[in-house]
């Protein structure tokens, strides 16, 4: 079986008497996206310790419901206010406002009860639950996307706006690698090598969303494009040349840095970085 796969079978489906509720928390999970932190986790899972590779599914699985979550919310009428993702409408578009916001309650703690009845031992369980919650939560995305929008109409400069990127997002991202990392039961200095890995990776991942915002069109991106007219992003401070130019240098950098993992795990994330970015 593989991940997508995994993921459409275990989308959660509450027994109750609600009309739609259902149909809502599956909506977004079921239209995809590229499953990003999905692959990052699981590829350093398969290079590492491939007996784990099914049960890390279930991890994986736990950070994608976590990061559709973050979308959800995102694209709120108070946040972003976009009607559509994933080339569809979105939750508070197609049902309501309350529907979105409780589905994406639901998803950040269902990810921890993913977390709890993994097949994994408990201090392992407990090392997952640390990360996922601190680089989701107050410390991670959560004081990314507060700062994204309470600035969203006054200019910042390029290291504030690196702060919001590396919390709103690249932050998950590295958790993604980190917790891949701690499944194949690598010691806390080489967890650590791929934590700052996936910062970098998550901030050029941030970067690259902002460049695509202001080249590409809605139906190419299945979210609303020239989003971030208002907002601080790399191309509304740099242009979008230098922009791209910015993004290839980081790009050279963190090669530097993939030498210095496992060579199986770098040619992964090598790939992804091809295919995405
Ligand atoms: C979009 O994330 C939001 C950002 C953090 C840039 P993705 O580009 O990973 O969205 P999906 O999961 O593929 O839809
Ligand atoms: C969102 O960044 C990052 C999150 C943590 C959700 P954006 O607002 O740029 O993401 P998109 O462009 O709507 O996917
Ligand atoms: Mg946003
Ligand atoms: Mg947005
Ligand atoms: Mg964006």
């Amino acid at each position: 079986m593989n991940f997508e796969l995994y993921l459409k079978e275990n989308i959660p489906s509450i027994k109750s008497f609600h009309p739609y509720f259902n149909d809502a928390i599956k909506l977004m999970l079921d239209a995809g996206g590229k499953h990003f932190r999905a692959k990052l986790l699981l590829g350093v899972v398969e290079s590492l310790n491939k007996d784990k590779l099914k049960d890390a599914y279930a991890i994986a699985f736990a950070i994608e419901m976590m990061h559709t979550y973050s979308l959800i919310h995102d694209d709120l009428p108070s946040f972003d206010n976009a009607d559509f993702r994933r080339g569809i409408p979105t939750i508070h578009k197609k049902y309501d406002e309350v529907s979105a916001v409780l589905v994406g309650d639901g998803l950040n703690t269902e990810a921890f009860l993913h977390i709890a009845n993994s097949n994994f031992d408990d201090s392992t369980k407990v090392k997952l639950v640390k990360e996922l919650s601190y680089n989701a939560g107050f410390n991670g995305m959560v004081i990314g996307q507060a700062l994204d929008c309470y600035f969203e109409k006054q200019k910042l400069d390029i290291k504030e706006l690196e702060f919001i990127h590396i919390h709103k997002t690249g932050r998950l991202i590295a958790a993604s690698l980190k917790m891949g990392a701690i499944l194949s039961g690598l010691d806390e200095k080489e967890c650590e090598k791929y934590y700052e890995i996936g910062l970098k990776l998550g901030l050029i991942f941030q970067i690259n969303d902002d460049i695509l915002d202001a080249t590409k069109d809605d139906t190419e991106l299945g979210k609303p494009s020239n989003n971030d007219t208002f907002k601080n992003s790399y191309t509304n401070l740099l242009g979008v040349d230098k922009a791209i130019k910015y993004k290839k240098d980081m790009i050279d950098e963190l090669y530097k840095l993939l030498s210095c993992i496992d060579e199986k795990v770098a040619e992964n994330i090598k790939k992804l970085i091809e295919k995405y970015l």
